[in-house]
């Protein structure tokens, strides 16, 4: 069996050496394909494998045309929307993402843009602490649960809002539950993103919704660009000058955010949230395992188009 790991945005060499041991223990072959710049090589390199680690790849239509051998890919992550799901399922190819093992990473980040935010970003003038202030978790899944264990060490007030998760799990984390989006921004003074990208939630973070947060309110995105409504987000914050937004997945709108809202905006060139070793050790060796599970004893666990 071959399995091609194609990360545009590569893992931490520790990673690849582990996903390498468990292909090598299972006799497979692995080959790599890193930091590529075009599409083209992509649709090469899937041509003969049977398996294909990814992180935000685009698999598509035509990159699963290409794959002819191709029974599974694994996204190294968690959110699949970079995944076309019912083309994988036509191609008779499995799906599955690695939840919660890049979690703590990404939660960890929230806090690094947080309190770049609340300091000014660095220029030298007072700012706050996020000790006493009010977090808001939109969405109370993996990075959400690990973001609410963080905000209790800076001492933060935390509540929480999640359409599927249920109330008591929110409460046996000692978060307060609220029954909606709109009670969560008009009672925190901080809301941190923890949806993923649906056709229910794509451009849900809009004007109505963020402009309820309190006055000194930031927005802090780790989630997805597709959940914001870039425009209206940016007339909103042109307005209320008093809030900041704080983002790991630059906006299609970065040139204009970073004009009009200089000193109160900073998006990370590359999404960074998985991008530790450790992230990328647990995410890639999961992927690797799970592949192996799937073509030696047909294990389905994490399929996600089902
Ligand atoms: C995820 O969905 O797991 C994160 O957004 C990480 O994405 P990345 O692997 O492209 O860094």
């Amino acid at each position: 069996m071959k399995v091609l790991v194609a990360t545009e945005k590569p893992f931490s060499k520790v990673a690849v050496d582990g996903i390498k041991a468990v292909t090598d223990a299972a006799g497979y072959e692995l080959v790599l394909l890193e930091k590529y710049t075009d599409k083209s090589q992509f649709l090469n390199a899937v041509a003969d494998v049977d398996a294909m680690i990814i992180r935000s790849d685009k698999v598509d239509a035509e990159v699963l045309d290409a794959a002819k051998n191709l029974k599974i890919v694994v996204r190294a992550g968690a959110g699949y929307d970079n995944i076309d799901l019912e083309a994988a399922t036509a191609h008779k190819v499995v799906a599955m993402n690695t939840p919660g093992q890049n979690a703590n990473s990404v939660a960890e980040l929230v806090f690094g843009l947080l309190v770049y935010a609340v300091r000014n970003f660095f220029n030298g003038t007072s700012g706050t602490e996020l000790k006493g202030k009010k977090l808001g978790i939109l969405a109370f899944g993996n990075v959400g649960r690990n973001v609410a264990r963080i905000a209790k060490g800076f001492g933060m007030e935390i509540a929480a809002y999640d359409a599927y998760c249920p109330k008591e799990v929110i409460e046996d984390a000692g978060v307060v539950v609220v029954d909606s989006q709109d009670a969560l921004f008009e009672t925190c003074d901080i809301v941190s993103l923890h949806i993923p990208a649906t056709p229910e939630t794509k451009q849900s973070i809009n004007a109505a919704l963020v402009g309820k947060l309190k006055k000194g309110g930031i927005l802090v995105n780790t989630a997805r660009k597709e959940v914001i409504n870039e425009p209206e987000l940016l007339a909103l914050l042109e307005e209320r000058t008093d809030l900041k937004y704080v983002t790991d997945i630059k906006p299609d709108m970065d040139a204009e955010y970073a004009e009009k809202l200089s000193g109160r905006y900073f998006a990370t060139p590359k999404k960074m949230g998985a991008q530790t070793a450790e992230a990328n050790v647990n995410a890639g060796i999961a992927a690797a395992n799970q592949i192996v599970g799937y073509l030696e004893q047909g294990i389905t666990k994490f399929q996600v188009n089902k």
